[in-house]
């Protein structure tokens, strides 16, 4: 963690490019540290290097393949042993864009994975209950949970 002030840490998956970068780039400007995750080591660590010198937060990186079992449950138990994570950003995905008589079964497979199966796992199985019961904890970053999503997630995580 950073020397300054700050909001604890945000995950973003999807961190290396398109609106993940962009978050990745805000919410280090509102005082967050960062763990960027996607699966170009060398992109990340790019964004990585230009976002602590440009912001001076701390900003670490975790190379993972979400559609990948292990890769998942290994960021899944960072989630869920890291008491300094306050936010989540669900970024990382894909559409689909042929029809769905010309689209490879694979390839549907892996974006149900990406976009549905490790965005739900990460949410409501780990980040999420710790933070709920860290919501009105006195001690470490006491930010109200945040979760913000690129696909949509039901039911509600909100209560
Ligand atoms: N752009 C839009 O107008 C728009 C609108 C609505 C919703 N969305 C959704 O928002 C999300 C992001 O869109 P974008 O346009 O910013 O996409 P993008 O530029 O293609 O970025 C996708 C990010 O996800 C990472 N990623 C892809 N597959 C991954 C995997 N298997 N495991 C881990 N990380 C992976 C990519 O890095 P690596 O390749 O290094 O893994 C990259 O950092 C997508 O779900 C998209 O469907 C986009």
């Amino acid at each position: 963690m950073s020397a300054q002030n700050t909001n604890g840490t945000a995950v973003i998956t999807g961190a290396s490019s398109g609106i993940g970068a962009v978050y990745a780039d805000r919410l280090a400007q509102r005082g967050y540290d960062l763990l960027l995750v996607a699966r170009d080591q060398k992109r990340l660590s790019g964004r990585a290097a230009n976002l602590s010198a440009k912001t001076g937060r701390t900003v670490e990186i975790l190379p993972a393949d979400l559609t990948l079992r292990s890769d998942l449950l290994h960021l899944e138990e960072r989630l869920r042993s890291d008491h300094t994570v306050t936010a989540l950003v669900n970024n990382a995905g894909f559409g689909a864009t042929s029809q769905l008589t010309d689209s490879k079964i694979e390839e549907l497979e892996n974006m149900i994975q990406l976009n549905v199966t490790a965005l739900t796992r990460l949410t409501s199985s780990t980040l999420l209950p710790s933070l709920l019961s860290r919501r009105n904890c006195s001690t470490g970053p006491t930010a109200a949970p945040r979760h913000m999503s690129s696909t949509s997630l039901n039911p509600s995580i909100t209560r």
